[in-house]
């Protein structure tokens, strides 16, 4: 007679059985099958229905168990179920939709992986909850870790997911408390010392705070008068310019200022996954998107045209996006990766280009203590950014200038930015378009 220890390890050999095959594989008939799989409890999953049925072998967390459910933010900030994460052995998950369909994923389901402490911000999250027991570094994190990093401190992470009942009740509880932009170089000293408001990717310094009825993303440099913190300082001001300029093209960017304040420059970026004090809005990185359905994270140009063709944005969007990749090519902006770019989720499958935010000229940013020269090699069009290339080369040229002019720069900035933009002008005048 099968035990649940069998049926508990020829799940565990394989993904997921069909229901069809258990029973043979364990030389069981079907009533007893029935009962094994009510005596395992939890630690079996049932996935689909009918002939479709599929089991596997759960995992659980402590204190968390086998299912997470996911809850969802609307934009008034009411709070609906948006389906469960289950976890199975050898790593994977199982997301169920509250329509009931379920989708098997190898690893951690793409979102979940966006909405897990990363860069500046995230390097301090083992340490402002050390109840939590995580690694310290969160390089040395598993899926796991980060399954209890959301499920119980994931209140407020990108966009409009919340994972598990803790975070929801944290949410739930949460005070949104305007802060005034007197305050930022305090808020800019707590982050260095690790206690920054919520969570955020990438690697610069930055802060999230709520400011004047708006949720904001406060990237801040400076500190001190070196050349370092100097480029630092002026960069914040390009980032603010590339956003106008990018806004000037017809292209949704984050509205954003700058503010000087004792020895600090703030660039405050309006979130765009925000609405008011606690409404959220569903956003997706590229790199999420892409990992989910196709696993390139090559271009924004190729990743554009593959998301048109699979119909998940319009083509309008695609147009843009190799537009910004063009602009961000002959802005030096060479830091065009998968993390800065977003999309709001519009339905299934249905994608639009959130804002744009982190367009500036990178080529210029310090290396450690370090200003360093790097050569900017503007590049022709090709055939996949022809029709771009020329208002986004147009646009290029008027953003080099505007530095070039712009006082708060600093001298030698300003003159790389004049021979930067006289590069793309020429590039301009030879181009076959
Ligand atoms: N306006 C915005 N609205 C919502 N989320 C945003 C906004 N701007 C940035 N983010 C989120 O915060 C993350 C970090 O922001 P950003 O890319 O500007 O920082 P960074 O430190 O300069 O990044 P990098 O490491 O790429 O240089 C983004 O990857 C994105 O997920
Ligand atoms: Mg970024």
């Amino acid at each position: 007679m099968a035990s649940v220890e069998q049926l508990l390890s020829v799940l565990g050999r394989q993904v997921t059985v069909r229901a069809g095959e258990l029973a043979p594989q364990l030389g069981v008939s079907q009533p007893t099958l029935s009962r094994l799989i009510t005596a395992a409890g939890d630690r079996v999953l049932r996935m689909g229905r009918g002939r479709a049925t599929h089991y596997a072998r759960t995992r659980s967390l402590p204190a968390l168990g086998t299912r997470l459910p996911i809850h969802q933010v609307d934009e008034t900030g009411h709070v609906r179920p948006y389906g469960v994460l289950h976890l199975l052995t050898a790593g994977r998950h199982w997301l169920e939709s509250e329509t009931g369909e379920g989708e098997l994923f190898e690893g951690l389901p793409p979102f979940a992986a966006d909405l897990s402490p990363q860069g500046y911000v995230g390097r301090s999250f083992s340490s402002r909850y050390p109840e939590l027991d995580l690694p310290v570094r969160i390089t040395d994190w598993s899926d796991d870790h980060r399954l209890i990093a959301l499920a119980r401190r994931g209140e407020d992470c990108v966009g409009d997911l919340i994972l598990g009942d803790e975070s929801l009740n944290r949410f739930l509880e949460m005070e949104p408390r305007s802060a005034h932009r007197d305050s930022y170089p305090e808020l800019a000293r707590a982050s260095m010392a690790g206690q920054p408001g919520s969570s955020a990717g990438g690697e610069q310094p930055k802060f999230l705070t709520y400011a004047e009825g708006r949720h904001v993303l406060v990237k801040f440099a400076g500190g001190d008068d070196g050349t370092t913190a100097r480029r630092w300082r002026d960069l914040l001001t390009c980032e603010h310019l590339a956003l106008e300029a990018v806004r000037a093209a017809g292209i949704p960017a984050a509205s954003a200022s700058t503010l000087d304040l004792g020895d600090y420059r703030f660039l405050e970026v309006e979130r765009c996954d925000r609405i008011g004090a606690r409404g959220r809005k569903a956003l997706l990185s590229l790199g999420a998107i892409d990992d989910e359905y196709f696993g390139h994270r090559d271009t924004w140009t190729r990743a554009a045209r593959r998301m048109s063709e699979a119909r998940l944005i319009s083509e309008e969007d695609a147009r843009r996006i190799r537009w910004l990749d063009t602009f961000g090519q002959l802005t030096g902006n060479t830091d065009r990766h998968f993390g800065n770019l977003s999309f709001f989720v519009e339905g299934p499958k249905q994608l639009r280009l959130a804002p744009v935010y982190d367009m500036l000229p990178m080529v210029f940013a310090p290396v450690a203590t370090s200003v360093v020269d790097r050569t900017f090699e503007p590049r022709p069009p090709t055939a996949d950014t022809l029709d771009v290339w020329p208002d986004a080369a147009r646009h290029a040229v008027e953003y080099w200038t505007r530095l070039a002019r712009e006082p708060v720069l600093g001298d030698a900035l300003r003159e790389h930015c004049a021979r930067h933009g006289e590069a793309v002008s020429t590039l301009v005048q030879r181009a076959p378009v």
